[in-house]
């Protein structure tokens, strides 16, 4: 990586590795026999990259008319869950164009006018009452129903019978290690199995959802997905999971150089080339942004790492160990693959975009 990186010529620039991408999403695969796997396309939709990992799951999970266009061309023949709240009429209208294979319904009156379209297979999406103990986020208020609304849902499905009930989606939160984010998944099954089954669906559905944690603070942490499958394969239903960062976090760099170094009032700080309009990543998330200084050795001491915009929320690491840092040294950082540059503000300062590589 190093070699590649500092060869790279010119920065800011996305490394994506994707045989060691191919290799992670490989193992996740295989530690979940028995579990449907699709990918939540939002944490990265790079073409290059849903190619890597399409030999490996089972499908894609897509949140938005765009989404769902783009992983129908660039994976044609792979399965989508079309999901996310507030879908307009033309979006539903495209995914039955599109023939997305389940919709996953997110209030009654998206359900009425899904039925006005045609037939489709649905998922409603549960927004349960379940504490979920430190997760980094949970998503209640406007996602998915209540019990009510979902009871409105099924007295509304007998009277649509071209719109076929399969099961329940139920993503509650994320940032959740495999014990818990496990004891989550059995706790949604307890409730939506008898729910399901009470309303005729013999062969019931269960995703429920991503949010598998990716830890910051620990770049060699990986989520425990062989203890997470394994008692997956206990819930009596058909499951399936839609992780979108423990997949693609560990395989991207964002890689530039350094510009200037200054010390203000005793604080040292590295403006970096580029900045978090191509990596918005830490700020998003609140982090520090693991990185490695590429070209320059010795002492460390305290920095605080800026990019280039007129903002003080530019900041990808405060008070982070470096070396002697000059103008043209090489940082690459890491975890970059996931919520990276497709959530960022690009057009910010109207600065130059990074360079794309792909290690093939
Ligand atoms: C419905 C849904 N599914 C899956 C995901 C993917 O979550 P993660 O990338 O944390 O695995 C998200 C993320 O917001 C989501 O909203």
């Amino acid at each position: 990586m190093n070699e590649f990186a500092v060869a790279l010529d010119r920065y800011p620039a996305y490394v994506h590795d994707l045989p060691g991408l191919e290799a992670h999403v490989r193992g996740i695969r295989a530690a979940l026999p028995g579990t449907e796997v699709f990918y939540a396309a939002k944490a990265n939709p790079d073409a290059e990259i849903l190619r890597t990992v399409a030999p490996h799951i089972d499908g894609v999970e897509v949140s938005s008319g765009g989404e769902l266009a783009h992983v129908r061309e660039t994976l044609p023949g792979k399965p989508v869950a079309f999901g996310g709240p507030g879908k307009t009429d033309d979006e539903l209208a495209l995914s039955r164009t599109l023939n997305a294979e389940r919709i996953h319904v997110e209030s009654p009156n998206e359900l009425a006018r899904l039925a006005a379209l045609g037939p489709a297979d649905v998922l409603l999406r549960a927004n349960l009452p379940l504490h979920v103990p430190n997760a980094a986020l949970t998503m209640s208020g406007p996602f998915g129903m209540d019990e009510d609304a979902l009871d409105h849902c099924a007295r509304l499905l007998a009277s649509y019978p071209h719109l076929k009930l399969r099961g329940i989606h139920a993503h509650l939160a994320s940032g959740l290690d495999a014990p818990v984010m496990l004891d989550l998944a059995h706790r949604i099954a307890e409730w939506a199995i008898p729910w399901l089954r009470a309303r005729g669906v013999d062969d019931p559905e269960l995703n429920v959802g991503g949010g598998m944690a990716v830890d910051y603070t620990s770049p060699e942490t990986r989520f425990d997905w062989h203890t997470y499958g394994t008692g997956l394969s206990g819930i009596p239903a058909k499951v399936r999971i839609e992780p979108g960062r423990a997949m693609t976090a560990y395989h991207g760099w964002y890689v530039t150089d350094v510009l200037d170094v200054k010390t203000t009032r005793g604080e040292t700080f590295v403006v970096l080339r580029g900045g978090t309009h191509h990596l918005r990543t830490p700020v998003t998330k609140g982090h520090d942004q693991p990185f490695k200084v590429l070209t320059a050795q010795g002492p460390e001491r305290p920095a605080t790492l800026v990019g280039q915009l007129c903002t003080p929320k530019d900041v990808f690491a405060r008070d982070a160990l470096v070396p002697p840092l000059a103008p043209g040294d090489v940082i690459a950082f890491t975890m970059a693959g996931a919520y990276a540059w497709n959530i960022s503000h690009h057009d910010f300062l109207m600065h130059p975009k990074p360079a794309f590589h792909y290690r093939r």
